[in-house]
Parts: structure tokens; sequence; C-alpha cells
């Protein structure tokens, strides 16, 4: 039996940096299934058709450097919409998932559609202020010409697109547990993550 952690949550709400400690803590493979979207946005934004791009995503696409950009996750929050975007990237999510090693997913509909029976299913959010000030500082630190409101507005946005279009919006699984990292330091996130999970581990 494999075991599968789930992990949806908004953008900067600090899910990727929880999901790759409990990957390294409990020896599971980790995919960020944002990098499949952000893929094919990159592509798109260089003249590809979505659908063409998601049917041919190759996972050398994956490592491609640009992919982290606001811009791209723009893109990669509309093309998200498109029902056979999304589900050309199905079998790819749901083949890792089973992987005998157990694995870590985290993105927007992983406890909700692409791996609804998961062992664990956690929705990690913060509130959008908070949200935009982490990813302002981020970009800020790199050097990145953007404002708090700026990067406040993407935040929005991004998070209305991808909750109320009508295939796989973000939500939380009705079994979800929600960890709202508004108020923890990234450190006590990962220790509540990782304690949900010992505890269903042992159960
Ligand atoms: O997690 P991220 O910010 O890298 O995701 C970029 C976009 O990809 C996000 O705004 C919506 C889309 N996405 C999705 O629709 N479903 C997922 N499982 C992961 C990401």
């Amino acid at each position: 039996m494999t075991f599968i952690v789930a992990i949806d949550g908004p953008a900067a709400a600090g899910k990727g940096t929880i999901s790759k400690a409990v990957a390294a803590e409990f020896g599971l493979a980790h995919l960020d299934t944002g990098l499949l979207y952000r893929a094919v946005g990159f592509k798109v934004m260089s003249g590809a058709d979505p659908i063409a791009a998601a049917n041919a995503l190759n996972p050398l696409d994956l490592e491609h450097d640009d992919l982290r950009t606001a811009n791209v996750a723009q893109f990669a929050s509309q093309v998200a919409v498109i029902p056979e975007v999304r589900s050309a990237l199905v079998n790819f999510q749901r083949s890792f998932a089973t992987q005998a090693s157990g694995a870590v997913l985290d993105g927007r509909d992983i406890g909700t559609v692409i791996c609804p029976d998961a062992d664990i299913k956690l929705f990690v959010t913060a509130s959008p202020e908070v949200r935009a000030n982490r990813r302002f500082q981020e970009l800020s630190a790199k050097g990145a010409k953007t404002t708090y409101e700026k990067v406040l507005n993407e935040v929005v946005e991004r998070d209305m697109r991808d909750s109320t279009r009508s295939d796989a919006p973000m939500r939380a699984a009705a079994e979800a547990i929600v960890i709202d990292t508004s108020e923890l330091t990234i450190e006590s996130a990962i220790q509540t993550a990782c304690d949900l999970i010992r505890s269903k581990q042992s159960a």
C-alpha cells in the first residue's frame, strides 16, 4: 500500500515549503503540480495552443528555469481553466501518486479530483494580505521591481480564477484538515503537518 499525502491551497500559503519538508521527513516523492500548469502556460506565452501543449508535455519541461515568475503564474492559472488541459495532466499526476515509495502532491485539486482516496488531505491557507506580503518580500529579495499592491492584486485575481472555474476549482476536500499559516512560523506549520501525518500513519 502506498501512502499518499494531498496538500492543496492558494498561492504563497506555504504549501510548497511544507510539502518539500514532509516529503523529506517521511521519505516520500514530491510533485509540485503547479509546475505542470506553469509549463503549459510558459509554452502558451510563446504562442503554443494550450491543449496541444498539455498533451505534449514532457517531464523535462518541468525543469525550465523561468517557470516561477509572476507572469507565468497568471498564464498557468488561465490555462488551468480549460478542461482539456486539466484532463491531459491527470494520468501523469495519478501515476506519480501511486509510485511504490509513496508521494506528496501539492496543488489545488489533489484532495478533490486527482487523489480523492489520499491517506491524508491538508488544505494550507493564509489571508491574502499575508500571502501577498510573503510573495512581495521574496520577489524584492530577488531584485524584482514590483509593489505590495500589485502583488496583492495578482494574488486576489488568481485566487478568484482558481476557485471559481467550473472544472476542479480550488477548494478544501470535505475531509481535509485546514492549516492556516497566517500566524504561524514556517517551522511550526511544518511541525503541525508532520504531527498530523504521523498520527494518521499510526492510526
Ligand atoms: O501552485 P502554483 O502557484 O505554481 O500554480 C500555478 C497555477 O496553476 C495556479 O494558479 C492554478 C494552476 N493549478 C491548478 O489549477 N491545479 C493544480 N493542481 C495546481 C496548479
